[in-house]
């Protein structure tokens, strides 16, 4: 009896937990930042990053990229406006623990010379007094995890790897007192296309394992569109779009948007309503029916203002054969095709009848796209 009060109780409080947003993270209140010289790197800044996050942060340069970032971990303070973790003004935070709380990851690989590829992962768990044991563990630890034997590595100076190893050594060097979040600006920018996408690959990997909150920023859409789960379009301070990269892809807010991210759609995930056809020949009111000759089929028919009344065939009136959504893709269209002899099927919203779909359309929609990729390439 007790127990099954506690749990309602329990699922009670997870649902408006849930509806106050346990997810978010990082939020951005109305910040603006102005600099001393009165320029405005950021401003009316709105903006949540949700737990466990690939968070992409992308625009021109000069755009307030940096500026955004830095001002999580208080390197740069806002005009106005606030910043909250899990809810938390982030000015409520120990200045030392927030930044404790908080890796971050510079373009530049901002390792010390001097120190040992251990002694460099060390410097937080060092600063917070763990014991010795635990931190030795932690960076064999995080080698092994950047595939990095720790036995020849551990005791190696930085200047005895190459750009790659020693941005391998900055990421886990951000991870090494394990904070909620991380902060990435540009890291893989200073190095050669093959190390890049290299460590594209890992740091995708170990989010995914270690569920961090990552914002990422970066001017690159290809690294962008291949590294974040959502992927957040600056300019001039403000955001233009933030979306899932089909989001950007597929629903482009303006002409910035689609130039910068450039042509990547996949020609079969345009929706059926830019391909059917709407004014079809196989399609017939019942009133003008007298007017077709009864064969050849298809014919779909319709009454009033387009209901959908069936395909005529040598049979009757057939009213079951599969249809298809005016939003579906093409993708998924096709696969409508599948368990039918039929080469065009009715799209159909509800009851109503809003074109045709043939295979003919079809093909000529995508020889037209690849045509006009081809195009793009010369
Ligand atoms: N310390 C500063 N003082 C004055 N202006 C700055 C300062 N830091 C950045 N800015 C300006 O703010 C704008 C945004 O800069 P930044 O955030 O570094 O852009 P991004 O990282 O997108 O290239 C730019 O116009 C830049 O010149
Ligand atoms: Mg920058």
């Amino acid at each position: 009896m007790i127990r099954s009060a506690f749990l309602t109780l329990y699922a009670r409080q997870q649902a408006t937990m849930t509806k106050k947003g346990l997810d978010d993270m990082i939020s951005f209140h109305d910040i603006t930042k102005q600099f001393a010289d009165q320029s405005t790197a950021v401003e009316n800044f709105n903006l949540t990053i949700n737990k466990g996050e690939f968070f992409v942060l992308i625009g021109p340069s000069g755009c307030g990229k940096t500026t955004t970032l830095k001002m999580i971990n208080r390197l740069i303070e806002p005009t106005s406006g606030r910043i909250t973790i899990e809810d938390k003004n982030i000015t409520e935070w120990n200045r030392q623990e927030l930044r404790w709380n908080i890796g971050y990851v510079l373009q530049q690989i901002a390792l010390f010379p001097t120190m040992t590829i251990a002694e460099n992962i060390a410097v937080v768990p060092e600063m917070r007094k763990w014991k010795k044991a635990a931190v030795e563990e932690r960076v064999d630890e995080l080698l092994n995890m950047v595939g990095l034997d720790p036995d020849t590595y551990r005791n190696r100076r930085p200047s005895e790897l190459s750009g790659g190893q020693q941005q391998r050594i900055g990421v886990i060097r951000a991870l090494a007192g394990n904070p909620d979040i991380i902060l990435m600006d540009e890291p893989f920018s200073a190095l050669d296309p093959i190390s890049r996408e290299q460590l594209q690959k890992d740091i995708r990997q170990l989010q995914a394992d270690i569920k961090k909150t990552i914002v990422f920023v970066t001017h690159d859409i290809d690294e962008a569109m291949a590294i974040g789960d959502r992927i957040c379009l600056m300019k001039d301070g403000g955001i233009v779009q933030v979306g899932t990269r089909e989001e950007l892809v597929n629903e482009p807010a303006d002409d910035f948007v689609k130039n910068f991210i450039g042509d990547r759609r996949d020609p079969w995930d345009t929706r059926v309503k830019e391909v059917m056809n709407p004014n079809s020949h196989l399609l017939a009111s019942t009133q003008d029916i007298s007017d077709y000759p009864l064969y050849p089929a298809p014919l779909y028919i319709f009454k009033d203002d387009r209901t959908y009344v069936g395909r005529q065939a040598e049979e009757g009136i057939v009213s079951n054969d599969p249809a298809i959504h005016p939003e579906d893709t093409l993708k998924h269209a096709l696969k409508s095709f599948d368990n039918t002899e039929l080469e065009a099927l009715p799209v159909l919203t509800g009851s109503r009848i809003e074109g045709v779909l043939s295979y003919k359309d079809i093909v000529q929609f995508m020889k037209k796209s690849q045509l006009e990729q081809e195009g793009e390439l010369v």
